[in-house]
């Protein structure tokens, strides 16, 4: 029986072949970052308020406009059919009957066309700037046109962070699959080299000059509000906002991009100050408990999005898996804010939480 989103990484890591499991488990380098993005959670605890009427207790919340069940969402992973036969789609429509957010990646193994297909439910695109320009606009073209919502622009991959697993098995995608999204152009498939696959393929086709002026360019070609994804300073919080960006995604990319970066958790609340409540601020990296969730909340994230948990679960069970785990992190949210005092996500204030940075921390004034 399955007590905690954890729990499937182990059965991941039984079912599936190593190369592929090795993907979706490793962090870049050392993985310091990758064990930080867990343990810096651990070092925020709580100060729950007693005695609050919490027999009703709201989970809803609003992300760009639409309204969803909870501050949970999924984050775009790659290659989800390497877990399942099913792939995307059975993640799409866990996400669909939950009532939250799906983002599907640019690197998925079904094209945007199929995911739109699944059904009703409101999907990002997660996009990943290709030197061919002309790919890039169609891509963000057909995903507007599936009904797409908005485009998470990935911004911390001008070269693919260093895996090693991935050096060591040669990791390519297997051979029945490909990159949906880029079947019939040269894109579709990953090369085998002696080296990692997938950094092969990043060199030849991601467009390593991407900037700034960029998110004005994804600008002209789309009405879709953008995300930033992978920001973790203030300096840049502050550019994107000027930029245009429609929000942030506070991310390391699950700690495979640069190594020694802080816990997305750790770098939460420098972003949420720099953006000035002038766009939200939301976070990926290291979320599995409903208390991670809550205390995302409490330093100003609006929303979270998990990834790992998604393609472990998807591996062990598939659709059911997913679902499963939102169910898990939508009871153990639930929980946290009943035994906090907080009655809706609104409630969930900076005074709930006291971190590391903020110890001594003086009791707020009565
Ligand atoms: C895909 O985005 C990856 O980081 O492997």
């Amino acid at each position: 029986m399955i007590t905690n989103v954890t729990e499937y990484e182990a059965i991941a890591k039984e079912k599936l072949p190593k190369m592929v499991y090795d993907y979706y488990a490793s962090g870049a380098e050392d993985q310091w970052t990758l064990k930080e993005n867990r343990n810096a959670f651990s070092r925020i605890l709580f100060r729950p308020r007693i005695l609050v009427d919490v027999s009703k207790i709201d989970l809803t919340t609003t992300v760009l406009g639409f309204k969803i069940s909870m501050p949970i969402m999924i984050a775009p992973t790659a290659m989800q059919k390497m877990a399942h036969p099913e792939g995307e789609s059975a993640t799409a429509r866990a996400a669909s009957a939950a009532g939250t957010i799906m983002t599907l990646s640019s690197w998925s193994t079904s094209s945007v066309e199929e995911v739109a297909s699944t059904g009703p439910g409101i999907r990002f695109f997660q996009l990943y700037v290709l030197k061919d320009r002309n790919v890039v606009t169609q891509l963000v073209k057909r995903a507007e046109r599936a009904g797409f919502k908005a485009i998470a622009l990935t911004v911390d991959t001008p070269m693919l962070g260093r895996r090693e697993a991935d050096i060591k098995n040669r990791f390519t995608l297997p051979p029945n699959l490909v990159l949906k999204n880029f079947e019939g152009l040269d894109l579709g498939k990953l090369e085998r080299t002696d080296d990692s696959g997938l950094a092969s393929y990043v060199a030849r086709q991601t467009d390593r000059s991407l900037n700034w002026k960029d998110v004005k360019w994804l600008q002209t070609i789309t009405s879709l509000p953008i995300l930033v994804k992978g920001v973790l300073t203030a300096e840049d919080t502050k550019i994107a906002v000027q930029a245009g960006a429609a929000g942030i995604i506070v991310s390391n990319h699950g700690a495979r991009q640069l190594d020694y970066v802080p816990a997305t958790i750790t770098a939460l609340e420098e972003v949420v100050k720099a953006a000035q409540g002038r766009v939200p601020v939301f976070l990926d990296g290291g979320i599995r408990r409903g208390t991670d969730v809550f205390k995302a909340l409490a330093l100003g994230a609006s929303g979270v999005f998990i990834g790992r948990p998604v393609v472990f679960s998807l591996a062990a069970d598939g659709e059911a898996g997913v679902r499963k785990v939102l169910e898990i992190l939508h009871d153990e949210f639930e929980l946290t804010m009943a035994l906090t005092g907080c009655r809706s996500v609104n409630e969930i204030s900076r005074d709930h939480v006291v971190t590391e940075w903020d110890r001594p921390r003086i009791a707020p004034r009565l």
